[in-house]
């Protein structure tokens, strides 16, 4: 079977390469229709046997306001509560060489001096308000939810991402807010789901030099092998 799709690699091109982490963002919600058909095209993606083990909580509006309040209160409390647990040490030294470079980037673009960690730690704390973005979703997987199944959500995260990118909606996928699990679940009153990150979304300040980052891929060859 031939897709119409497969005459169009650069409409692929300019979507995937047009999509980039946001943060700073206007006020102005998106229209609920504009929503909808986001998260029902995000729907459309893959997962393991099909058995899209994701949840998705979209919070706008008051509620938005309370659950950010809840984060930037925990984070000033020391309030950790990280579902699914983090350790430098996992990353390799060409992994920490990339962090390295993407946070002077960053940092560059803020202002902020690398050393300057008080200045870090304010810009971190402000961005569990979501950069300013009037809505977030938040990506749950069951409680026992292993590799397999995070796996099956970041499918589904990158599918959100393109969707909303092809509505002209901005995003940033913050995998920060999973560190406040326990607050997420009591201000949504949710249960029996762990949360593996958030996505910011709504429509981006232009203007803002944060918003305009050149940052880098590695080079195909270091990532990747073609085997005959
Ligand atoms: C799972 C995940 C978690 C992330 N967490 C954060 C975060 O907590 N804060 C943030 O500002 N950006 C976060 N990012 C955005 C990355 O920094 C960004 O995707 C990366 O630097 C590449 O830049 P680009 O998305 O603009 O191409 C995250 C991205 C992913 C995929």
């Amino acid at each position: 079977m031939t897709s119409p799709l497969t005459a169009a690699p650069d409409y692929a091109e300019r979507l995937i390469r047009s999509r980039r982490a946001v943060r700073a963002f206007r006020p102005d919600p998106v229209p609920t229709d504009t929503m909808r058909a986001i998260f029902s095209l995000a729907g459309a993606a893959p997962s393991n046997s099909n058995t899209q083990p994701w949840t998705v909580e979209v919070v706008s509006g008051a509620m938005r306001d309370r659950l950010g309040d809840a984060l930037v209160a925990a984070h000033a409390h020391n309030l950790l509560s990280v579902d699914f647990p983090y350790r430098d040490e996992l990353y390799s030294d060409v992994h920490q060489r990339r962090r390295r470079d993407f946070g002077e980037t960053i940092y560059a673009a803020l202002g902020i001096d690398r050393g300057d960690r008080a200045a870090r730690d304010a810009h971190n704390a402000e961005s569990l308000r979501f950069y300013g973005a009037p809505h977030v979703a938040l990506l749950c997987a069951p409680a026992n939810a292993d590799a397999r199944m995070t796996a099956d959500l970041g499918m589904y995260g990158q599918t959100l991402l393109l969707a909303m990118t092809a509505y002209g909606v901005a995003s940033c996928p913050q995998g920060l807010l999973g560190f406040y699990g326990n607050t997420i679940r009591e201000t949504l009153n949710i249960r029996d789901s762990k949360v593996l990150f958030g996505i910011s979304f709504g429509y981006a300040l232009e203007n803002a030099p944060v918003n305009n980052l050149t940052i880098t891929r590695a080079e195909l060859d270091e990532t990747t092998r073609f085997h005959e």
